[in-house]
């Protein structure tokens, strides 16, 4: 299973108001508010963990077709920067989720797979007819395996990525 985000920097600098009063609490826990508040750049580590705690909620929502807003109950850790690739783990629940995040100065995206060896076969898809909704979880058809695969979908700004498990 796989989820994804992606967020438009400039537009959620015009979106949200991150210093308004209450904005972190609601939206992450005190060990997340603390990795917040010790990072040399706080605005982008936020959206860092925001976008790992979207993309891991994904695949949560389409394991258990729960819709909830749930910001606490998701929780990041275990993050770690390789050759500026930003890797960690979401707990949401008793589930652990791994992310995968690329930080540049225009969009953060992450990835998030139920299993880290996944990481290598996700493949962005840009043909976005073969796209149907099952209670608003999306899956695409593999017309040469004539398979569904599950799918995760993410626009935000200038920014959408639709990304697919190949395997
Ligand atoms: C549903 C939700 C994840 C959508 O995220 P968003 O940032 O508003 O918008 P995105 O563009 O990233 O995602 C929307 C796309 O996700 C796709 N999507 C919805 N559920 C999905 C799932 N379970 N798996 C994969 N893709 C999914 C939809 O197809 C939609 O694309 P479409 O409108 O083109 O069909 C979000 O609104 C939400 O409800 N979050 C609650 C979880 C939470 O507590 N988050 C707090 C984080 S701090």
């Amino acid at each position: 299973m796989i989820g994804n985000d992606i967020i438009d920097l400039a537009l959620a600098r015009k979106e949200s108001n991150w210093k308004r009063k209450g904005f972190l609490d609601k939206l992450f826990t005190p060990k997340e508010q603390v990795l917040i508040s010790n990072s040399q750049n706080p605005e982008t580590t936020l959206w860092n963990l925001w976008s790992r705690k979207e993309a891991a909620y994904k695949i949560y929502n389409r394991q258990t077709q729960i819709r909830a807003f749930i910001p606490l109950q998701l929780e990041c850790f275990d993050i770690e920067e390789i050759d500026g690739i930003i890797l960690g783990k979401v707990i949401c629940y008793d589930t652990v989720y791994y992310t995968k995040t690329i930080i540049t100065s225009d969009y953060i995206e992450t990835n998030a797979v139920v299993n880290s060896r996944d990481f290598d076969n996700i493949k962005t898809i840009d043909t976005f007819d073969m796209i149907v909704k099952t209670d608003g979880i999306p899956n695409y058809f593999d017309s040469e395996n004539k398979i569904w695969k599950p799918i995760s979908k993410s626009h935000h700004g200038r920014f959408g990525r639709v990304v697919v498990l190949d395997k």
